[in-house]
């Protein structure tokens, strides 16, 4: 190695940081035993809050639902709230970036030495930040993407709770495979009824003769889903929370995804049938607009503790 290199300032921390049991590591070095069931079982949760600008968005909202989700799937940690907030500014304040994808999971753990018994194990808390993800790409957020109605339906909520963020993925990861095969980018998958329900990664809403439609259940409570309902009603449009029919989507004026990885997404065309003139209607741009604005606003960032590293 040159003396250069060896002089050069190296940040351990470049491509993201983990906490794994109680350690902070390099994101590439971070490690989970073969045997949690996080892993084998996906018996696990997680959450995931962004920062902007060097602002967490809404932290406190994510930290309320993923405590949630952990109540649901009766996960118990000794970490307190202030300590789960603490070990997300430390991760972030360790990499140094300004725009952060930042993931915390909670795990069952192992099952105790001969135990077959989920309430015995030692539940695990996992987290990192790396730099911020996107669904789609800068031109997709633009012009707004091709989508497909998938084949396969969303798990439902008779079977998995869908309010709790879960890596039960097989439904979507096939529907992704489906869109691309179909020439589309995303898909979106419908219930046992054949009403809407989400996509991987998103929510989905439909922009009706002035009103706004989203669906109630066998979806995430997506947070974007959420400041985009704050934000429509503020603009004092009509928001409704109910189930949503394949053919309110269908003849929406516009339809787009929301999603912490990404913010408000235009859906160009559905199924191959284009949404009016094909480029992104003035209702989801003036709502992508405000939700990136409201990362300004101290309702909702909260500034990283950079300087406590
Ligand atoms: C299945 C599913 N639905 C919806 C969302 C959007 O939720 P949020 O806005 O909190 O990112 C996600 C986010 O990852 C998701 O995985």
């Amino acid at each position: 190695m040159s003396d250069a290199a060896v002089n050069e300032p190296h940040n351990l921390y470049a491509e993201g940081a983990a906490y794994v049991d109680g350690d902070y590591v390099p994101v590439g070095e971070a490690r989970i035993p073969l045997t949690d069931l996080g892993f084998v079982r996906s018996d696990v949760t997680y959450d995931v809050v962004h920062v902007w600008n060097g602002k967490f968005f809404r932290l406190d909202d994510h930290l309320d639902r993923f405590e949630t989700s952990c109540e649901k799937m009766r996960f118990s940690f000794e970490h307190t709230r202030d300590d789960l907030a603490a070990m997300l500014h430390q991760l972030v304040a360790l990499t140094g970036f300004t725009d952060s994808y930042v993931n915390i999971s909670a795990s069952r753990g192992s099952f105790a030495p001969g135990s077959r018994d989920p309430l015995l194990c030692r539940n695990k808390i996992y987290a990192f930040a790396v730099p911020f993800v996107w669904i789609t790409r800068q031109d997709e957020q633009e012009e707004g993407v091709d989508a497909i109605i998938s084949s396969t339906q969303r798990i439902p909520m008779a079977s998995m709770d869908q309010t709790v963020k879960n890596y039960h993925w097989a439904d979507l990861t096939s529907s992704i495979i489906e869109a691309n095969e179909r020439g589309a980018r995303l898909p979106i998958l419908l219930d046992e009824n054949g009403n809407v329900t989400e996509g991987p990664g998103f929510n989905v809403f439909a922009y009706c003769n002035g009103k706004l439609y989203t669906p109630d259940t066998g979806v995430l409570h997506g947070m974007t889903r959420r400041t985009v309902l704050e934000l429509a009603g503020k603009q004092n449009v009509e928001t409704l929370v109910e189930p949503v029919p394949l053919a309110t989507l269908k003849n929406a004026d516009e339809v787009f995804l929301s999603s912490t990885a990404g913010g408000v997404m235009p859906i160009r065309s559905l199924d191959g049938e284009t949404f009016g003139d094909g480029a992104p209607g003035p209702f989801t741009t003036r709502m992508r607009q405000l939700y990136w604005e409201a990362h300004d606003d101290p309702e909702y960032a909260e500034p990283v503790r950079y300087a406590a590293v």
